[in-house]
């Protein structure tokens, strides 16, 4: 080095930061440590956690036994290659899941993030097609308000129109449907005249494109950051898996947020009483402690690959590596041990109650839904209209601004001109207690919102 060369600081100087933000001029609280439910910043200020981060920390922060866990596994053996030697704990894992999965799945695979299972399983489907020789079928069909990862390939196939903008041409122009959102029926019907139009609009859309070149379809069992919590109707699912299976075409379920316990089940699916092809899962199966995602296999596409080429050629650095693989099996055993899914069906139980008792008395709140600790709510500008906020009054980031300065971290969601949903997922671990604090902030910060909402009708969208 010569002299006129200098090091880098190992600090920024005090004030400016070298990590790139989401918003370049926003001051972002730093976290310093968590326990339990809660964060606690820099500053020394505490946040409950109402969102599990992005619907992750299911076991909430701060936990020494699953320090433990990844000590204990990086002192063993911290990294093989996936394709030089196999390792034991994304064996077990591997067994574990397959064994709480729904019936006739026999296969995982891991990766590191919910968009590289989306990307894998697209992979996987095209992959299967060319296995039983009808190389034509490439399309992966989704929904219009759906969010399935930021990968090219991953938001491809997602309905989100505000992630979307910007890439044009690097994305593939797969169709997609309307969606399940009966808040806002796309078919302006009202539940008691519902006959599943949303579901059949599935099999119109496959014969449209061509069945024999629809290779998969793709959705979320309960729709998240694209819609704010959207359960599909009784029935939905299933009718799905019918015009899936008429037409010959794989039904991906992207749980990458509803599954590992998240609903009260280890499944969506096995609520929604379906088999998917392929199951996606990432955030909470590690619980937010280390990043892994799984792709989970039906016995069919496996048997395709076994009596076809007899390979899966595909994969990265870090797939099924032992020391995630080992902190997932904790995470699994852990909820298993503690029967975390009542909990999470139980404490859910008790967030309904109190989000529906906040509607009744916030006049622009609506639209309490959600299973298990998976709810979300709308801020609408007017009630009968079911008209949203004007886009300048910000009311998501203003009510989410709020609860962040009372001590609540809520989970903003939707697609504009409806990007007023909100996603409240706390830790699977959360005590009666804590879900009565988080009623009660919410409560407060709902009271400060409705004081700042001006009495002209400006703040309503036209
Ligand atoms: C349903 C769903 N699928 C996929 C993804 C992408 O996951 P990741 O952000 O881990 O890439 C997300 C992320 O929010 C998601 O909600």
């Amino acid at each position: 080095m010569n002299e006129s060369q200098t090091c880098s600081p190992l600090l920024p100087k005090a004030g400016v930061s070298s990590l790139l933000k989401p918003d370049l001029s926003a001051d972002y609280a730093t976290i310093i440590s968590g326990e339990g439910p809660y964060l606690f910043d820099s500053n020394g200020r505490r946040y409950l956690d109402g969102s599990s981060g992005a619907m992750v920390a299911n076991l909430g922060h701060g936990r020494r036994d699953v320090a433990a866990v990844m000590a204990d596994q990086a002192a063993t053996i911290a990294f093989t290659f996936r394709n030089q030697f196999s390792n034991e704990p994304a064996e077990r894992l591997a067994n574990k899941l397959c064994g709480l999965a729904p019936d006739g799945i026999t296969r995982a695979f891991f990766v590191n993030s919910g968009s590289e299972a989306s990307e894998y399983a697209i992979r996987l489907a095209l992959h299967y097609w060319k296995e039983r020789k009808q190389p034509g079928k490439t399309k992966v069909l989704g929904r219009s308000t759906s969010y399935h990862g930021m990968t090219m390939g991953a938001l491809s196939i997602s309905g989100h129109a505000g992630r979307r903008p910007d890439y044009g041409p690097l994305l593939h122009r797969f169709a997609n449907v309307p969606p399940a959102y009966c808040y806002r029926c796309p078919f302006d019907l009202q539940p008691e005249r519902c006959a599943l139009e949303c579901a059949e609009a599935w099999e119109s859309e496959i014969i449209a494109q061509d069945p024999g070149t629809v290779a998969a379809v793709i959705a979320e069992p309960i729709v998240g950051a694209a819609g704010g919590v959207l359960p599909a109707p009784p029935g939905y699912f299933r009718k799905l898996r019918e015009i899936c299976d008429r037409h010959d075409i794989l039904l991906i379920a992207d749980e990458v947020i509803t599954g590992a316990g998240r609903t009260g089940a280890w499944f969506a699916s096995e609520q929604e009483g379906i088999v998917p092809d392929l199951i996606l899962l990432a955030k909470g199966l590690s619980a937010g402690y280390t990043p892994m995602a799984a792709i989970l296999l039906r016995d069919r596409v496996v048997d395709a690959f076994i009596q076809g080429s007899g390979v899966v050629p595909f994969g990265h650095t870090f797939s099924a590596n032992p020391l995630s693989a080992a902190v997932c099996l904790f995470v699994l055993d852990y909820i298993e041990r503690n029967d975390l899914l009542r909990n999470a069906r139980e404490r859910g139980a008790e967030l309904q109650q109190g989000l529906q008792a906040l509607s009744q008395r916030h006049r622009s709140m609506v639209d309490v839904r959600g299973r298990g600790l998976l709810w979300g709510f709308e801020l609408v500008a007017d009630r009968a209209s079911r008209k949203p906020f004007d886009a300048k009054f910000n009311a998501a980031a203003r009510l989410v601004a709020i609860c962040r300065q009372r001590g609540l971290v809520i989970y903003p969601a939707g697609i504009a001109p409806y990007n007023n949903s909100f996603i409240v997922s706390p830790p699977l671990t959360v005590s009666s207690d804590h879900v009565e604090e988080l009623l009660q902030i919410l409560a407060d910060s709902l009271d400060e919102f409705d004081a700042t909402i001006p009495t002209e009708p400006s703040t309503i969208s036209h």
